[in-house]
């Protein structure tokens, strides 16, 4: 941040932080200046995610497109500086209702919910509580677990003495199963702590991001700083229809869909830290997006820039980065007969054409060359979900819809008159059902999410146009059904269960949706 006005005083949760920049945003000053990272940067400058939620006079703010010096004289409280006793509550809340998986979103909405308490809303009104969400997002969770926690607020008991709290270690194993990275439970992790990369980043790192031009890492003394030398806007929304970029094959078929680019749209851009001569900062830590960040570049590039620059360097992605550069899930073409003979058309894509095979024998697989963002394999059940739904809709399935995935999980998903989901799922050993539960919730929110509503704009020449995280069409709380689960305990080796649900959902929907050829069915 340049200095160009005259220094003033913020109190930030009781402590004075002296601002130099008249442009500063009240986020600038709280995560990067006073170094609070339970508050989160998902999408600034945007102003569409949440993540960084402040109280201001104890009203939520998300910090991102407050300019600092609107609030001088304010009082500003982080999750941080909540009282104690309340904000201890509140992160166990969250842990008990598994309401918080990466735990990126959540102090955020903990700020939102403290301040709705304080108003004296009613914690039996779960509409209330879905409408404050409408300026966040959770890409985990699925939201019905977060209204679980403002319901349960706050009756959790004493807080109990380190040593009676009870072995997570269960618990964080469900949740790696599921997440197919390392992933911690607890309320530490509701509290922002789960062990985000760009949070335990030295002081007076180097800030690099990929320069909008393509030419590749600028680097600054500060994320703004080296934000504005890289050129970058705040990212736009298109306004472009939408196109399903592969047309079924001809032939004829008793079912046909095509899909468009989808975002994985995790909370937490890639983000990476080195110091000369180290190794790089995970940016898997806390969960891997459900593969989106399996094949991050920013580790490779924090190392490199550590080493070029004989100091720390911190490489972060924007949203707009991640939206123009990260993995997309590959868009199909395809026509399936009862038989569960077919061809899927696919974007070329290294190992899709093994993994829809492997699935379903009875499809042909045509690789073809689309111009558009790069695409993975890694990205969540990408090419084996697409064949399963597929299947399932060509032989006629009728009531709940099953489906077992290649690692063994097997789930069934209906969906009731009223829109409401109900889901079961066998993943072996749940270990902890409240994480296997949160987990299957938030696969089933992503399946409904994708078959209605998701989707990328993309050109011909195959740039991306929708850079914000609201453009991706993530579903909100407030159009999120009731998604009942129920887990089928047995004691085989405890396997990923919530990728099942994640099928099984998405061919329950289009099914009871009868079967548009193009998603997003709207
Ligand atoms: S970071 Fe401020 S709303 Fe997303
Ligand atoms: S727990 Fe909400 S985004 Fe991960």
């Amino acid at each position: 941040m340049g200095g160009s006005q005259a220094g003033f005083d913020l109190v930030v949760d009781g402590r004075a932080v002296t601002v130099d920049d008249a442009r500063a945003t009240l986020l600038d000053v709280v995560r990067e200046q006073a170094r609070i990272r339970s508050v989160k940067d998902g999408c600034s400058p945007q102003g569409q995610c949440g993540c960084c939620t402040v109280l201001v006079d104890g009203q939520a703010r998300v910090a991102c497109v407050t300019p600092a010096r609107r609030v001088r004289g304010r009082r500003i409280t982080t999750l941080d500086g909540l009282d104690p006793d309340i904000r201890d509550r509140w992160t166990r809340a969250f842990a008990d209702a598994g309401a918080s998986q990466c735990g990126f979103c959540t102090p955020g909405i903990i700020c939102r919910f403290a301040a709705l308490d304080a108003a004296g809303t009613d914690h039996g009104d779960r509409n209330a509580a879905a409408r404050a969400l409408a300026a966040h997002l959770c890409r985990c969770t699925g939201w019905q677990p977060i209204l679980d926690a403002w319901c349960a607020y706050p009756d959790t008991g004493p807080n109990p003495e380190p040593s009676q709290k009870a072995d997570r270690s269960p618990a964080d194993r469900r949740a790696a199963i599921e997440g197919r990275s390392p992933q911690a439970t607890g309320p530490h992790v509701a509290a922002g702590r789960g062990g985000f990369a760009d949070d335990t980043a030295p002081a007076g790192a180097l800030v690099a991001v990929p320069a909008v031009d393509g030419s590749g890492w600028v680097t600054g003394a500060t994320v703004a700083e080296a934000r504005a030398a890289a050129g970058g806007g705040v990212g736009r929304r298109a306004t472009a229809v939408w196109e399903p970029p592969l047309a079924p094959p001809p032939g004829h078929w008793n079912v046909t869909l095509s899909t468009s680019w989808v975002e994985p749209g995790y909370l937490e851009t890639d983000a990476a830290w080195c110091e000369p001569g180290g190794e790089p900062a995970s940016p898997l830590g806390n969960g891997g997006a459900f593969g989106g960040k399996q094949n991050s570049p920013v580790a490779v590039a924090a190392r490199k820039l550590a080493e070029e620059h004989q100091r720390p360097v911190r490489a972060l992605w924007s949203r707009p980065d991640a939206a123009a550069l990260g993995p997309k899930r590959p868009p199909v073409g395809a026509g399936v007969r009862a038989d569960g003979t077919g061809v899927v058309r696919v974007a070329r894509t290294p190992g899709i054409a093994e993994v829809i095979k492997g699935y379903a024998p009875g499809l042909e697989v045509e690789e073809v060359d689309v111009a558009g963002p790069p695409t993975s394999c890694a990205v969540r059940g990408a090419g084996w979900v697409e064949a399963a739904v597929l299947l399932a809709a060509a032989r006629g399935a009728v009531g709940p819809v099953a489906v077992v995935a290649p690692a063994g999980g097997r789930a069934e998903a209906t969906v009731n008159p009223n829109g409401s989901l109900a889901v079961s799922v066998r993943a072996g050993q749940p270990l902890d059902e409240t994480v296997l539960r949160s987990y299957c919730t938030g696969a089933a929110h992503m399946a409904l999410s994708w078959v209605t509503n998701e989707s990328l704009s993309v050109d011909e020449a195959g740039t991306v146009h929708d850079l914000t995280v609201r453009s991706f069409g993530i579903l909100g709380a407030s159009a999120m059904p009731p998604v009942e689960v129920t887990v089928v305990a047995d004691d085989a080796e405890p396997v990923n269960g919530s990728d099942a649900v994640f099928a099984a959902v998405a061919a329950a929907v289009w099914i009871d949706r009868g079967l548009p050829p193009a998603w997003p069915t709207g």
